[in-house]
């Protein structure tokens, strides 16, 4: 028997394969999970261990780390190709296994001679225990390869793990939270929009009823992929689960020329003892390492304020400039002139396309605003929404054969715009160019980029399905304009959170969460999203009440609670509220900014008190800020506890509460001694064990409210 092993602080894989090698036997993942001990491998052969029951094959096969269909394993295959038909399916005949200390890795060759194809997989364990997956395809032989479907990953899951977490959701209301019990026939979600989109995030946490927040197994597992994805979970004959990831192709999609080779997007994999709260804090860490910060680290997020709810399209530049202004008075750090600053752009009908200033609105151009922004000492960031097109524009006018448009069907717009080929080179040059003039020519810091609609009638340049060149077009451009401009930030919106995963995060460094800046929806929008990034790339804002969006209406204080842990912003005209409202915003831009550096490095913790209580807590054992959220009126005369379980059970802490005077204010009155004594700003002391046990009482909170407490070593 052969055994590769990754091991991790927590988490252990073993690939085994036996000696001989049986034909059609490539290696399988024989345990994915908790940490097994240094010579903790099985000493009998994997086949050894299988059945041959009656009415079953000759001898025990087992799904392997790239699964054959056809060939005696029935489970879902990895590779689904063929070359007009013949020469279908991927069955390894031969492989070899190399292993990567250094890296804490391995890399398997997989190729199946009688078809001509090889498949090239690469493991890595990282130091946060996430598996890092990545799967190449080279065609081989002397005819094309039709690719119907390719696996960027095969998961086994103990067969134990019965609970499939997912994110449905929608414009305004992404990362919601939907579990659903595994069942013997298949778990599928299939995403066609060619975006990430807001139906459906490209990944899932997968767990037992035993897992909670805090404790119990939990497998989770993402595609680093901006467009159409499928993802799958099986029940196998020996009880395992069976979890793909790939990217789904349109029909014809992908043909492999004689030699080519396709590099499938990674997914990233991990598996925590430690609950969701373990599986999160292992992704926080892969997601850290994914971002590439102008300068190599992060700077301390900047308080944004975006343009967009504050004046939609109605730009006039001395009103912008008195805005920046009175922005930068109360501690605003970087001014985006949201969508509306171009030729011709006065409503969503035209004008995307044409990325030059308006001559109406902006007769000297940008600069004259840009300069003064930059003058009262904020960054300036500027909205662009780079893939799409208004028939009604000088673009679309010059170039209609750039769009994407099925022969002989209707073209359907959305929000009024069309969708450019990103795959073609003449698209790229243009909004390369577009791009290159802006940002050479004024001081922005900062791209805000967009992308409002789905990507329909993909048809490419080769008259096949261009969904797959369109993402690979969009990387390639943001590359492009990475490399020429590497100290500009960008901002990955579409439509909100249409379009946030891993593959875009390499080349973007936040994304704008949602449109939904209603505080009471953002809870769990939030929540969701946190589940795989981490804080400081999630935007969230201060926005303006009734909301646009929702038309709630919430305490300022409320507002800036749930937005101050993330990436702090703010999307309301701060000219147009009230002196009290103005004179409370400062105290928590000035809160964000004392609190920014432990918010955005620490490791991160969510859980409920019951009662409409939800908590998280950013920072570690030794100094932690936790954000205690009331989401609806207290069912209850006292409020439950705030236990914590990661604190120190073997000492004191010293606990501070944080938020502002002003919140929560009218039940001051009613507050334990213990309370108000914390109010009062007075520190109280608490034992570790306490704390992570029975907890810290905590007073009567409105039906929406946010309170910080600090929780410190003594
Ligand atoms: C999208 C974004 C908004 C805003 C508008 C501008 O909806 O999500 O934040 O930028 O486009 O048109």
């Amino acid at each position: 028997m052969m055994n590769w092993f990754l091991h991790g602080h927590f988490t252990s894989l073993l690939l085994s394969a036996p000696e001989d090698g049986h034909l059609h036997q490539a290696p399988v993942i024989r345990y994915w999970g908790a940490r097994l001990p240094d010579g903790g491998a099985p000493t009998s052969a994997w086949s050894d261990e299988r059945a041959c029951p009656p009415s079953s094959l000759d001898i025990g096969l087992a799904p392997t780390v790239f699964p054959s269909g056809g060939f005696g394993d029935a489970s879902q295959p990895g590779l689904r190709a063929h070359r007009q038909g013949q020469q279908f399916g991927f069955a390894a005949d031969r492989y070899t296994v190399t292993p990567d200390a250094v890296a804490n890795a391995v890399r398997i060759q997989l190729q199946d001679s009688a078809n001509q194809i090889e498949v090239h997989l690469h493991l890595r364990l990282d130091a946060n225990d996430t598996l890092h997956i990545t799967t190449r395809l080279n065609n081989l032989g002397n005819a094309p390869l039709q690719v119907d479907a390719l696996t960027s990953a095969n998961l086994y899951l103990p067969g134990q793990l019965d609970t499939v977490h997912s994110f449905h959701g929608q414009w305004a209301n992404e990362f919601q939270w939907q579990s659903q019990a595994l069942a013997r026939t298949q778990w599928r979600q299939e995403n066609r929009t060619g975006r990430t989109s807001h139906q459906m995030f490209p990944g899932a946490v997968i767990t037992n009823a035993t897992t909670d927040w805090h404790s119990g197994p939990c497998y989770g597992a993402h595609l680093a992929w901006s467009g159409n994805f499928l993802q799958t979970v099986d029940t196998l004959d020996d009880g395992r689960r069976q979890w793909q990831l790939g990217v789904a192709f349109a029909p014809g999609e992908l043909e492999l020329p004689p030699g080519a080779s396709f590099e499938a997007p990674a997914v990233l994999a991990s598996f925590s003892p430690s609950g969701r709260n373990g599986l999160m804090q292992n992704f926080h860490a892969a997601m850290r390492a994914t971002v590439q910060w102008p300068g190599g680290r992060a700077t301390p997020r900047p308080v944004h304020l975006n343009t967009w709810e504050a004046v939609y399209f109605d730009h006039v530049l001395d009103d912008l400039k008195d805005f920046a202004s009175q922005a930068a008075s109360i501690g605003v750090e970087r001014f985006i002139l949201d969508d509306g600053w171009f030729h011709g752009r006065n409503d969503d009908h035209t004008s995307l396309g044409d990325w030059w200033p308006d001559a109406d609105k902006y007769p000297d151009g940008l600069a004259p605003l840009a300069s003064h922004v930059t003058a009262l000492g904020m960054q300036f960031g500027l909205w662009v929404e780079p893939e799409m097109v208004n028939p009604d524009s000088d673009l679309y006018r010059a170039h209609p054969e750039w769009v994407f448009a099925a022969p002989g069907k209707l073209q359907q717009t959305w929000r009024h715009q069309l969708v450019l080929n990103t795959a073609l080179p003449a698209v790229q040059d243009y909004l390369f160019d577009r791009l290159d003039v802006l940002l050479s020519s004024l001081p922005i810091s900062y791209l805000k980029w967009d992308m409002n609609r789905d990507v329909m009638q993909a048809v490419g340049i080769d008259g096949r399905a261009g969904y797959l060149g369109f993402v690979q077009g969009l990387y390639a451009l943001l590359a492009r304009v990475r490399i020429a401009h590497p100290n500009v930030e960008i901002e990955s919106c579409a439509s909100g959170g249409g379009r946030m995963d891993a593959g875009v995060l390499a080349h973007t460094h936040r994304f704008w969460t949602s449109d939904n800046t209603d505080a009471l929806s953002r809870v769990g929008i939030q929540r969701g999203a946190l589940q795989f990034f981490p804080p400081e790339i999630l935007g969230a804002h201060i926005g303006p009440v009734p909301y646009h969006t929702t038309g709630r209406t919430q305490s300022l204080d409320f507002r800036a609670g749930v937005a101050l842990p993330l990436h702090l912003g703010i999307e309301l005209d701060v000219r147009a509220i009230g002196d009290g409202e103005r004179a409370q915003l400062a105290p928590w831009l000035a809160l964000y900014k004392s609190l920014r550096s432990l918010l955005h490095q620490g490791a991160m913790w969510l859980g409920e008190c019951g009662d409409h209580i939800v908590w998280q807590a950013h920072g570690s054992a030794q100094v932690l800020v936790v954000f205690v959220t009331r989401t609806a009126p207290t069912e209850a005369r006292q409020s439950p506890p705030l236990v914590l379980p990661m604190l120190d059970a073997t000492t004191d802490y010293r606990v501070t509460r944080l938020d502002p005077p002003s919140i929560d204010a009218s039940n001051a009155g009613v507050d334990a001694p213990m309370h108000q004594t914390l109010r009062q700003g007075s520190a109280i002391a608490v034992h570790g064990a306490w704390l992570s046990e029975a907890g810290l009482p905590l007073p009567r909170m409105s039906g929406e409210a946010v309170h910080i407490y600090r929780f410190e070593k003594s």
